[in-house]
């Protein structure tokens, strides 16, 4: 398919995990590899699209002139730099896997190991794609849920609070799916519509959300 589905559409995709200081040489991260956004980010710009890329640390590479990576640590950092770009985003896909508390204070030298217990306070983060939500005017917005219990019930109740047209749910229940993977197994949502895919490649997954998309703005 070397259709130019997306052509003059704009798509920003959030990528990985992000990584919250703990101290100069620890952080809170997650087991996100930022395969999932790659895979989105190559398959949008194959489609034609502008693609704005913002990943978490992640060893994933890409390289396609119609992609532009923005490197990103905390989700502090992830926040600001969508919202440099959200007002020309037509499409905003959140695949990243945002830390949702970091530690309310960066310690300024390493800290030392000569307590039996240590406590680290944490504060909530921002909720970016939340925020994009509560932000949006013509944007198309997509979210991931990636659950481990009353997986439907709530990727459908994110939909709704984060005001997102479409939510793809991913469980940790299902072998292959999530994390780390090169495959991936998804739930599509919207406030009406519901579709159940296999476990494919998230190259495939990629493509057949936004497939998705494409069915959705077109409506
Ligand atoms: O990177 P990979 O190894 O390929 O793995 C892919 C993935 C499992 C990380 C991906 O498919 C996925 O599910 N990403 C979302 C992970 C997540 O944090 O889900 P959540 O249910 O906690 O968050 C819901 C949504 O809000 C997500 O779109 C998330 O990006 C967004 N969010 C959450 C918290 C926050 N502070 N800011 C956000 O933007």
């Amino acid at each position: 398919n070397n259709r130019k589905t997306l052509e003059g559409k704009t798509v920003l995709i959030t990528a990985g995990p992000t990584y919250e200081a703990i101290d100069p040489v620890r952080f809170i991260g997650n087991h996100s590899s930022g395969k999932m956004g790659f895979s989105l980010a190559e398959e949008a710009a194959k489609r034609g699209a502008k693609v704005i890329l913002i990943s978490g640390p992640s060893s994933q590479t890409i390289n396609n002139k119609n992609v532009d990576l923005h490197k990103v640590t905390s989700a502090k950092e992830m926040l600001a730099k969508v919202f440099e770009f959200y007002d020309k985003t037509d499409i905003g896909i959140a695949s990243a896997a945002v830390a949702d508390y970091t530690p309310r204070d960066v310690a300024k030298e390493k800290i030392k190991k000569d307590d039996d217990n240590l406590t680290i306070e944490l504060v909530k983060n921002p909720d970016i794609l939340k925020t994009m939500g509560e932000k949006k005017t013509h944007q198309f917005l997509v979210g991931f849920a990636l659950e481990t219990q009353n997986e439907e019930e709530n990727a459908k109740g994110k939909l709704a609070k984060k005001n997102l047209d479409m939510i793809v749910l991913n469980s940790l229940r299902d072998e292959g799916a999530g994390f780390k993977n090169d495959t991936n197994k998804i739930k599509i949502f919207t406030k009406t519509e519901k579709k159940e895919f296999d476990l494919k490649s998230k190259d495939d997954v990629a493509k057949d959300i936004l497939d998705f998309v494409e069915a959705q703005i077109l409506k």
